[in-house]
């Protein structure tokens, strides 16, 4: 691997008294995609908000290119490069989809720049930037959100199980862009699935999360990466 430009280390994390995320390791180099695979209630999500700085750590370390990032808060760790796409929705329902874009922008890139991404990568979006992000479908408003995290130039994107309830074609589509813009801008992506079939597509590694702890890992073109993940996902 690459330098990584994130690198988690010993990472320990929950909520109040309870542990989810168990001394984790995990590193992603630069322009290399790694898929993190569970069932519900491993504690994938968990992960993505603890190096967000969402949650606190409770101990380990988080750092980008070798800075520490354990003790920042959110909006500094995205200013040093973080982009995420978390599980839930959310987008500001009632603002457009252009608010919607400029919110996350922060300066970070001109709005030429931020039109060519969407351009690039979602032009259904270009004639959509007036129209409220609280009535477009649930998987336009899943690329809205992927289209503002690609548009704030980050090092490293956190996608949570973007493909949940989205249509193949919709996933292909996905595949791609993730693929050109980790080619453009060697962005690193760590991004958390349970489905088997965009997983292979997408990624170049795999590891395996069991009860907040890594039980596995592997090449994605191994050849037994579906059966290892199938055994793992419906254990
Ligand atoms: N806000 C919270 N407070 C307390 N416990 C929580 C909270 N959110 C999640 N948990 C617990 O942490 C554990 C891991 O949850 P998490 O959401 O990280 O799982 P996940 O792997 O993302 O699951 P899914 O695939 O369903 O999204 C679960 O046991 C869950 O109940
Ligand atoms: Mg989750």
């Amino acid at each position: 691997m690459t330098e990584p430009v994130l690198a988690v280390s010993g990472l320990s994390s929950g909520y109040g008294q309870a542990t989810v995320i168990r001394n984790l390791d995990l590193e992603i180099g630069r322009g290399e995609i790694v898929a993190m695979v569970g069932k519900n209630g491993m504690g994938k999500s968990t992960l993505l908000k603890s190096i967000m700085g969402y949650l606190p750590k409770f101990s380990g370390s988080v750092s980008m290119a070798q800075h520490a990032i354990s003790d920042s808060r959110p909006h500094q760790i995205a200013r040093l490069g973080v982009a995420y796409v978390p599980q839930e929705k959310a987008l500001f329902q009632d603002l457009t989809v252009e608010e919607n874009i400029c919110l996350a922008m922060r300066g970070s890139a001109s709005w030429d720049e931020t039109k060519a991404t969407i351009a690039r990568c979602f032009p259904f979006l270009l004639q959509r930037l007036q129209q409220k992000a609280g009535t477009l479908s649930g998987g336009e408003q899943k690329m809205l959100l992927m289209a503002r995290s690609l548009s704030v130039g980050a090092k490293v994107l956190l996608i949570d199980e973007i493909s949940e309830g989205m249509q193949p074609s919709i996933i292909s589509n996905l595949v791609k862009i993730i693929k050109t813009e980790r080619d453009r801008s060697g962005l690193g992506v760590l991004l958390v699935e349970q489905n088997i079939p965009f997983t292979r597509a997408v990624s170049d590694r795999y590891v395996l999360l069991d009860k907040g702890e890594i039980s596995g890992s592997g090449n994605t073109r191994d050849p037994d990466t579906h059966e290892k993940i199938a055994a793992h996902i419906s254990l």
